[in-house]
C-alpha cells in the first residue's frame, strides 16, 4: 500500500514565529546547495546522507527534485527551512512515514550559524502538531543518536518521552559501525498538555 493512500495532503508551507518549512521548489536549489555543503562537516557526525557530500550542483537539483516528487505524490515529506522574516535557507526537516502505521518520525538539521536559538526546538514542535493534527498520526518520533546533546534536548524539551535505545540502528554508507539511536515518542493524548502544543503555526495547503 503506497504510503499517499494513508496521508492526507500535507502542508506546503509551514510558519512558526520565526521560520518558514516549506516544501522544495526549483528555486531553491541555488540557495540550499552553498549551505548544505558548507556545513556537511557539522552535521555528517549525526546525519548518513551527508556522507556523499559534496555533490555538485545538478546532482542537487535532482536530489530536490526527488525529494520534491516524494512529497507531491505523499509518500515522504521533506521541507526546507527558512527564516520568516528575510527568507534565508538555513537548513531543513522533515516528516518521515517509516515507523509504522499512523506514525511519522521527525528529522531536522540547521546550518550551523542558526543553532543556539531555539530554531531546532520551533520547527520540531511545529512538525509535532502538523503530524497529529493535520495527517492524523496517532505517534510522532524523533530518533537521536546518544552523544548528540544539542538534538537530545530537542525532544526532551517537547515533552516527547524517552523510550529507549535501539543497538546499532543507524548505519552509515561505507563504514561498518554503526550507531545507537535514542527513540522519543509522543502520543496523540499527550499532545495537548505538552510545550509542542504552545507557539504560533500556520499552514497553507496546496490550494490557494
Ligand atoms: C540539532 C540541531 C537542529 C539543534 O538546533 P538548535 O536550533 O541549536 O536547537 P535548540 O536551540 O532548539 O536547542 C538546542 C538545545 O541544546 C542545548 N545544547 C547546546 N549545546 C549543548 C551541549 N554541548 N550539550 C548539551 N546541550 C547543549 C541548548 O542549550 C539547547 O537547549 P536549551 O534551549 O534548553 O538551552 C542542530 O544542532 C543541528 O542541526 N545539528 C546537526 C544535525 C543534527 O544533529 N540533526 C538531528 C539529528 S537527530
Amino acid at each position: 500500500m503506497s504510503v499517499s493512500e494513508v496521508w492526507p495532503e500535507p502542508p506546503y508551507a509551514i510558519h512558526t514565529a520565526r521560520l518558514t518549512l516549506r516544501c522544495y521548489e526549483r528555486a531553491d536549489v541555488a540557495a540550499a546547495h552553498p549551505v548544505i555543503v558548507a556545513n556537511a562537516a557539522a552535521l555528517a557526525p549525526w546525519l548518513p546522507w551527508v556522507a556523499r557530500e559534496p555533490i555538485a550542483l545538478e546532482e542537487r537539483a535532482a536530489q530536490l527534485r526527488a525529494i520534491r516528487g516524494r512529497f507531491d505524490l505523499g509518500e515522504d515529506f521533506v521541507y526546507g527551512a527558512f527564516l520568516r522574516a528575510s527568507g534565508q535557507y538555513v537548513g531543513g526537516a522533515g516528516l518521515h512515514a517509516r515507523v509504522g502505521p499512523r506514525a511519522l518520525e521527525i528529522g531536522y538539521w540547521l546550518a550551523q550559524d542558526a543553532w543556539g536559538q531555539g530554531l531546532g526546538t520551533e520547527l520540531a514542535g511545529a512538525l509535532t502538531r502538523v503530524g497529529f493534527e493535520r495527517l492524523g498520526a496517532l505517534r510522532m518520533e524523533i530518533r537521536v543518536a546518544p552523544a548528540n546533546e544539542r538534538s537530545l534536548a530537542i525532544p526532551r524539551k517537547l515533552g516527547y518521552t524517552e523510550e529507549g535505545t535501539l543497538r546499532g540502528a543507524l548505519a552509515y554508507e561505507g563504514r561498518p559501525d554503526r550507531q545507537d539511536l535514542v527513540v522519543f515518542g509522543m502520543m496523540l493524548g499527550e499532545l495537548a498538555a505538552s510545550p509542542a502544543a504552545r507557539g504560533e503555526l500556520e499552514l497553507e495547503g496546496f490550494a490557494p
